[in-house]
This record gives C-alpha cells, structure tokens and sequence, in this order.
C-alpha cells in the first residue's frame, strides 16, 4: 500500500508562541495563518515489511541522528490509531531553502495526510489537523487552503485548525526576502519554552492574541487589506519583542532584519503597500498587493544588494498525487 500527500507551507499572521502541553503540542493562544501556494512538500507512505521504519529527505536517507523527531512521529502516530505496521517515507520538499520558510509545516502535514491514506484511517480533516499538530504545531494549520485559524483548545481532541475562508478573492501577496540562508540557531522549541518561562511579558501575548485574533477575522471577512496588514505586523513585533525581553535575552533578528523593518516604514510613508512579518528567523516577509508587489520588491533590491526575494500567492490545502 502506498500514497502521497501533497501539503502547502503557511505563513502565521498571528503567531503561535508557547506550549501549554510541550509533548501534546498544546499551545497558549489560537493562531491564524495564510497557507501559500508556492512551497511545498509532497511525501509517500508505503508499508513495509519491516519493524523499523526508513525515511528518505530529498532522495536521501536519512541516518540516526537525522530521523528521529519523524520515527518519534511515526511511534505516536501507531500509537493513537492501534497498529504495528512500519513506513518507508519518502519526502521531497520543495520548499526551496533559500525561500526562508520553515518546512516543518508542510513537513508533518503531508506525513500525517500520507500515513492516514496509506493505512486508509478515514480521517477527517479536523482529525488529520490533529494528527499533524502532534508533528509540529504550525503543521496543523496547513490541512486547510487560505485563511486558517488553530483553535488552542485544552486536550489532543480540542487543538485543532479550521478554515476561516479557504479562497478568499482578496488581494494580498507575500514578498519572502532572505538575507541569510543559513539554519537558525534557536529552535522554535526552545525560543517559546525560554520565552513562556522568562519573559514578563508573556501573560500580556496571551491576551494581545486573543484581542488580534478577534480583530483579524473581522478585518478578513471585510477585506480590509490595511487592518489586516497592520495587525500582522503588529503581533509579529509583539512575539519578538518576547524574545527580546527573556532572560537571558536573545533575537531572531539579522542587522539586515532591522534595516528591512526600517525601508518597510519607508515605503508606507511614500504611500505604498508593504507590512512585515517575522518568524522564528532573521529572514522577512513582506504583505503586499498585487499592485504594491514590484514596487516592494524593486525597492528592497536597491538598497540591498547581497538579498535574494521569492513571491508567493494564496495556496491550496492538503492534496492527494
Ligand atoms: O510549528 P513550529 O514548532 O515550527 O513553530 C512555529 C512558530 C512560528 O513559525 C514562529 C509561528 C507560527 O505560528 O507558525
């Protein structure tokens, strides 16, 4: 029995950051994300006759060290629904590495939604969400097309990811600029835990999120791009500014973040449309629309030479080749 799954890697408008529950996956606050159509990871599932699981990256076997968050995975996942077979996966992701996004997203959905046509679990898709929160939490989101909001919930039933509109007519792009291609050096994991535990400020995320969630899904159901532009911005400030005020303190942030940030505000003093956001990385991606988009980009290019800029648009939700 093989199947592939097909899942498309979101970009998190309001964050998730912070586990109530580190080995559920559990977090502090609902998010809401954009699932983009340009990075993506396919992955096939094939039972084996075997007791170990093999999991292949990129064409590439991967060795002890390198597997095991997934064999962790696939151990819960043979857990949860009562069965002993082992897996071949094969992942190709294509999320180019230079584009700045976290492939872990896609990464764990795709694997949730492969396994589960493989062992024909009949999953739901709120199931599947489950299924991939437990892989990676922004993981859970990628299920769905479009707009999509994690509800935090309180046990593994109650986290899960719904739409909030899967093809929305509205026109927003995304401008990822990368300035440095290499791996960060704190892990999401890790910069939440620090943060959850350090951070004074970290009571007030949790009602700031509340508050912009409220406010985002009204703004999406308007098309309001501005209120939409406005409140990313503002909440992925907020999240670093967590990482700022941990003890010890430590940043995401490149001194080529900073100068981004700096020619974003620009750009909207002469009138154009361009709002950041940052994740668990130096790199930036920029909210523009259509028409906004080559000016941004344009712009960015001029006054920094060594960035490379990838454009993505709207993206489906989890598929089946
Ligand atoms: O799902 P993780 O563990 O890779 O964490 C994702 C954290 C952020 O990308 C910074 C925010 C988010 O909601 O995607």
């Amino acid at each position: 029995m093989t199947r592939t799954a097909r899942a498309y890697t979101n970009i998190a408008l309001i964050k998730y950051w912070g586990k109530k529950d580190q080995q559920l996956k559990l977090p502090y606050t609902n998010s809401l994300s954009l699932t983009l159509d340009r990075f993506y990871t396919d992955t096939k599932a094939t039972i084996i006759d075997s007791d170990q699981d093999v999991v292949y990256l990129n064409n590439k076997l991967l060795d002890a060290s390198q597997n095991k968050r997934i064999l962790n995975y696939l151990t819960t996942v043979r857990k949860f629904y009562s069965f002993n077979d082992h897996f071949q996966i094969d992942s190709v992701n294509h999320v180019p590495t230079s584009a700045g996004f976290a492939s872990s997203a896609s990464g764990f959905s795709a694997l949730a939604a492969a396994i589960s046509e493989t062992k024909q679990l009949n999953l739901s898709r709120r199931e599947l969400s489950i299924l991939a929160r437990n892989g990676s939490g922004s993981a859970s989101r990628s299920i769905y097309g479009g707009f999509v909001e994690w509800q935090a919930g309180h046990d593994n039933e109650s986290s899960f990811a719904v739409p909030i509109d899967e093809t929305p007519e509205i026109d927003l792009s995304l401008l990822s600029v990368v300035i440095n291609k290499h791996s960060k050096k704190i892990s999401s994991t890790v910069g939440m835990e620090n943060s959850v535990k350090t951070s004074p400020f970290y009571p007030n995320w949790v009602t700031l999120v509340t508050s912009e969630i409220k406010e985002i899904k009204q703004a999406i159901a308007q098309k309001d791009l501005q209120k939409i532009g406005e409140i990313s911005e503002h909440n992925a400030m907020s999240m670093h500014a967590l990482t700022l005020s941990a003890d010890p303190s430590f940043t995401y942030f490149a001194p080529e973040t900073i100068r981004i940030i700096q020619l974003i505000q620009e750009l909207r003093q002469k009138g154009i449309f361009a709002y950041a956001t940052i994740d668990a990385g130096p790199n930036v991606k920029i909210i523009c629309t259509k028409e906004s988009l080559a000016l941004v980009q344009e712009y960015i290019e001029q006054q920094l030479s060594d960035v490379t800029c990838v454009v993505a648009n709207i993206g489906p939700g989890i598929q089946y080749v």
